[in-house]
């Protein structure tokens, strides 16, 4: 098996390493020096340069170096009827609980107003709210939703969950569909959002998500920056409607230095370090998803194009 890899420089030979323990005989070229294309059986990437995909005409499987694959499916030369499949790395999707864990307590026990306390060298002693008190909503309740949710329940938390389709877990009040998405909202002090951006999402969270939330709601956006209404959001916090936002992805990546994320008092700004893939962690299913293409076998973990996630 034939396959190229594109992703970052610094973690090259540990896919290498990782992948040749699963697959000694794996033939790992990286782009750029591919070799012959017509050779190449299976393609790893992280959001290959448009038409790239094109290039090889013999692909058996493209296979996403991250979760989301919005970028790939925006791709109007992506070559017809090859299987994709997106990543599931639960080393990765612990990451991306530790962020929102961090943000959700943040918020909760109002560690900022506690920061600038600190500033005026005030001690104004407040008891400490319980986690039951709090009410976190996470808008896309899929692999990495739930792992949220279960951190969440974990300390207590009280959770909630909102999916396209009819969802069940142990201790979460699930909700579904555009008949849910009121109810859902109204009982969500923290809104989180990690949906896939598509067609249907894209733009999805505007004014009337925010108006929804009980006033003062705090939202964390880990998801893609196009889901959200950068206006609406920014007029939500100016408002006072929104207490706070936490965003780790936005519409322009690299944020631009004049955008106004990144002075408002209100918002914190991480550049989409959320969380990313470990080889040692996501070498499984990929090594399996090469031997899959293989043999003709469907996918693990295999991207429907008719949803588009
Ligand atoms: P999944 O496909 O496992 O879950 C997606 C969830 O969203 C599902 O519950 C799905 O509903 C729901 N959903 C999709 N469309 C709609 C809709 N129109 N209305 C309501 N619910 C909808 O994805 P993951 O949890 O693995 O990942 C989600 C996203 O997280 C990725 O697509 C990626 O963009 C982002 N991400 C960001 C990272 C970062 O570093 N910031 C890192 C990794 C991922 P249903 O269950 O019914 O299918
Ligand atoms: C991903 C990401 O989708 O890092 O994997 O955003």
């Amino acid at each position: 098996m034939r396959l190229v890899f594109k992703g970052l420089p610094d973690n090259v030979e540990d896919w290498r390493r990782e992948l040749m323990a699963r697959i000694p005989d794996l033939d790992m070229r990286v782009w750029p020096d591919i070799g012959d294309p017509d050779e190449v059986d299976v393609v790893l990437m992280w959001r290959p340069p448009h038409g790239e995909l094109l290039r090889y005409p013999n692909l058996k499987a493209i296979l996403n170096l991250g979760v989301g694959v919005d970028t790939l499916l925006a791709d109007p030369d992506l070559p017809e009827g090859v299987p994709i499949a997106r990543m599931v790395d639960p080393t990765l999707n612990r990451q991306m609980s530790t962020y929102v864990l961090h943000a959700v307590i943040r918020y909760h026990r109002k560690l900022d107003c506690f920061a600038e306390l600190q500033q005026r060298h005030e001690w104004a002693y407040e008891r400490p709210r319980r986690n039951e008190q709090c009410r976190v909503g996470i808008m896309g309740f899929g692999i990495i939703g739930r792992d949220i949710a279960a951190s969440l329940l974990h300390l207590g938390f009280r959770v909630a969950g909102w999916s396209r389709s009819e969802k069940s877990m142990e201790g979460v009040d699930c909700f579904h569909g555009r008949q849910g998405l009121k109810p859902f909202l109204a009982g969500s002090d923290i809104l989180v959002c990690i949906l896939p951006l598509t067609d249907e999402t894209r733009g999805m969270v505007d004014a009337g998500i925010f108006d929804a939330l009980p006033e003062g709601a705090c939202f964390i956006n880990i998801a893609r920056g196009a889901i959200v209404v950068d206006a609406d959001l920014l007029a939500a916090l100016d408002s006072g409607q929104l207490g706070g936002a936490t965003l780790d992805v936005f519409g322009t990546e690299p944020l631009p230095p004049d955008n106004p994320y990144w002075s408002h008092p209100k918002v914190t700004v991480t550049p989409h370090i959320a969380a990313s893939t470990t080889p040692a962690t996501a070498a499984d299913q990929v090594a399996e998803n090469i031997r899959r293409a293989r043999s003709g076998l469907p996918l693990l973990n295999q991207v429907h194009h008719e949803t588009g996630y």
